[in-house]
């Protein structure tokens, strides 16, 4: 009886066509973006340096978008780092709530045209939220950066300022990414139905752990509650099992230390109609990493 029902129901079928993988080529109607999960410190570059390329190259990418909120040290950007993960071919840079944590980087993040921080940071946050860049093929793709409020610092409301901003991009170009930057999955799927039909996709970010529940909404929306994390496999979500445990132990505040060791690489790949703006597949990525790429850093 219960198999029944899963067959006469669309949504299940296409939730199941959803999860296999997708074709290495696209057709050419389809834009397809690769996005990569928060990049944690130098071996999270790693990765990135050795999968980004090549997934762009035999998945037929066109658009490349890369949270890179903790690729120096686990904490913040550096513009060294923004350049190289410009190198491997991520077009826009997102991020969340680690954004702040380099005042060097911050003071000037507005002069880097396709870095973004949350849209809805209080008027007056340097930096801005959203962008419109092109693809490959010189096709318009909106992104937008959003950071949610549950658990994490009390900002703008991001179904009232996200809504707003996808409206507003759709006025330019149909294919509007969101990266919603939170920690609780009630508010990321909340705002997944908020967004159902106006935004092409809302991946979630920020736990760095990913979860299993890659769909195409009811009204054409790819969703992703979490992409997870590009970084060290045997970690607390990327800093030093060690230095974690001890901390819920005594809870004395002791300083986070990036990991080191064998990365993963997370993500996701999202096809969408180049005319509607619809999501028709989405496909989630984890990729066990054996080397990674020469990423010779500046920093941690
Ligand atoms: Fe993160
Ligand atoms: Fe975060």
């Amino acid at each position: 009886m219960g198999l029944a029902l899963h067959r006469s129901d669309n949504r299940v079928l296409q939730y199941g066509r959803n999860t296999a993988p997708l074709p290495p080529t696209r057709g050419t109607y389809l834009l397809r973006i690769l996005f990569v999960a928060d990049i944690y410190a130098r071996p999270g570059r790693r990765a990135a340096a050795e999968c980004i390329p090549r997934l762009i190259q035999e998945r037929d990418v066109d658009f490349c978008i890369a949270n890179g909120e903790n690729a120096a040290g686990g904490f913040g950007m550096t513009d060294n780092i923004i350049r190289k993960l410009h190198a491997y071919g991520v077009d826009v840079v997102t991020s969340g709530n680690h954004v702040w944590n380099r005042p060097e980087f911050v003071r000037h993040i507005g002069q880097h045209d396709r870095v973004l921080r949350p849209l809805n940071y209080p008027e007056g946050a340097p930096g801005k939220g959203s962008v419109i860049a092109e693809d490959r093929s010189g096709r318009q793709v909106g992104v937008i950066n959003l950071q949610g409020r549950t658990f994490m610092p009390d900002i703008d409301c991001p179904f009232q300022r996200g809504r707003a901003e996808v409206e507003r991009l759709c006025q330019e170009t149909p294919i509007v990414f969101v990266d919603f930057h939170a920690e609780a999955t009630a508010e990321k799927i909340a705002l997944g139905f908020h967004l159902d039909g106006l935004a092409s996709a809302v991946v979630g970010t920020h736990t760095h752990v990913q979860t299993a529940d890659e769909r195409i909404l009811p009204a054409g929306t790819a969703f992703l509650t979490d992409a997870g994390m590009t970084g060290v496999r045997d970690s607390v979500i990327g800093t030093r099992a060690d230095v974690a445990v001890g901390r819920f132990l005594n809870q004395v505040p002791a300083r986070f230390k990036p990991a080191d060791g064998i990365p993963w690489f997370s993500g996701a790949v999202v096809d969408i109609d180049e005319h509607s703006g619809r999501a028709s597949a989405i496909e989630r990525l984890h990729i066990p990493v054996e080397s990674g790429g020469a990423d010779a850093g500046d920093e941690d």
